[in-house]
């Protein structure tokens, strides 16, 4: 993973961020034969380059483009995916704006949406049509925390014909190698973990050299571009990537498995915790966990869990995650779902784990703690 260049850039380290949609050609023959690098901003500047080789390298994929969002990254690998007429399988566990995206804009293209049991592993054979074309995968969900056995999921697509895309948001590219277990299109929510300061939202998709085509030529199609302050922004944040996963990950983990011991909690929803029934295809697949995971609350009504939030002083509340800040949420799976059930009693809280004093963290969580016994 490189993404720089210093001979060519003066021997500075980083570089340069190129403010541009104009390229002017020295002729009309290199205007039209297509050899100058580049063309026209939109379709991409040394600054976009230098982000998606890194990732392309990190990835190992054969091509990576840029998004304004995350949830641009997953309507654009589903819309470089399929094709009226076809028949898709998207995991009930999704993010649910790309359920909101394929809903509002898929289904009125004639495209036939089945939403699946995130658990199902290879059974999702009995789910296949004639024309089924994708399965979205998202592992773990970022709500509710199923781990899917994505190689198992994508052994019997390929067998059947399909892509399989995979939002490996939580995952990340350094902890997931999508493409070596059988993934063809990979998405991040660049807004969190790459950028991992809360201030630039972007998307990344990387695919395979089966995909690769199809998704390099529906991103053009659609016009999309990121601008180049917020491309740096990206590729900066991706330098420090690794060592703030290792610390997100050594503070989100003892924080779980201290709130594991608390009575106040039925269970901590984060595969890296070996009480969870995801844990064992955690370790077999993934090299490390992130910051996020999910609390259920015993007994605890949405009411009594917004005590226990709204008591928070360290923990924002706010919906994203992938920052160095921590954050909370309340959540309720059931709203979304429509192939499973979220049949949990207790009310769900999700944690994001920044990188702040853990001890600290832990403090605030314990006042949280006691206002939602006071709550109750
Ligand atoms: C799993 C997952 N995918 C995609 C997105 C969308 O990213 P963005 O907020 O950058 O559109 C999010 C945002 O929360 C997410 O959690």
């Amino acid at each position: 993973m490189t993404g720089r260049d210093p001979a060519a850039n003066h021997g500075f380290v980083n570089p340069p961020v190129i403010h541009a949609s104009t390229v002017c050609f020295e002729s009309t023959e290199v205007m039209h034969s297509g050899s100058a690098p580049y063309h026209y901003g939109r379709r991409g500047t040394p600054t976009t380059d230098a982000l998606t080789s890194a990732l392309t390298d990190l990835e190992g994929a054969a091509g990576t483009v840029l998004t304004p969002s995350g949830l641009a990254a997953c309507s654009l690998a589903l819309l470089a995916a399929v094709k009226t007429g076809d028949h898709i399988l998207i995991t009930d566990s999704v993010y649910q704006p790309t359920r909101h995206f394929s809903s509002t804009v898929l289904e009125p293209m004639g495209i036939e949406v089945e939403y699946y049991d995130p658990l199902i592993g290879s059974d999702i054979a009995s789910l296949f049509k004639d024309n089924t074309t994708v399965v979205f995968t998202e592992a773990p969900g970022s709500q509710t925390f199923e781990m899917q056995d994505i190689p198992a999921i994508a052994k019997v697509a390929h067998e059947k014909g399909a892509l399989v895309i995979l939002d490996n948001t939580w995952g990340t590219p350094l902890h997931f190698k999508s493409f070596e277990k059988g993934v063809d299109i990979t998405i991040q929510a660049g807004t969190k973990y790459i950028v991992g300061h809360s201030d630039v939202m972007l998307g990344t998709v990387s695919a395979n050299e089966k995909a690769w085509p199809r998704l390099i030529e529906v991103h053009g199609a659609m016009g999309y571009h990121v601008g180049p302050n917020d491309v740096y922004l990206a590729l900066r944040g991706l330098r420090t990537m690794g060592v703030r996963l290792a610390q997100h990950q050594k503070s989100a983990l003892e924080i779980a498995k201290w709130l594991e011991t608390r009575p106040e909690v039925e269970r901590v929803l984060y595969p890296a915790l070996e009480s969870d029934p995801g844990h064992a295809l955690w370790k077999r697949d993934f090299t490390g966990a992130c910051g996020l995971f999910g609390v259920i609350l015993k007994d605890a009504s949405k009411a009594q869990a917004c005590a226990l939030l709204d008591s928070l002083e360290l923990f924002g509340l706010g919906y994203s995650w992938g920052g160095f800040e921590s954050l909370a949420l309340y959540a309720n799976p059931s709203t979304s779902r429509t192939a499973t059930e979220w049949n949990e009693s207790g009310a769900l809280i999700r944690l994001h784990i920044g990188l702040e004093n853990v001890n600290d963290l832990k403090a605030d969580l314990e006042n949280g703690l006691a206002a939602l016994a006071a709550a109750k």
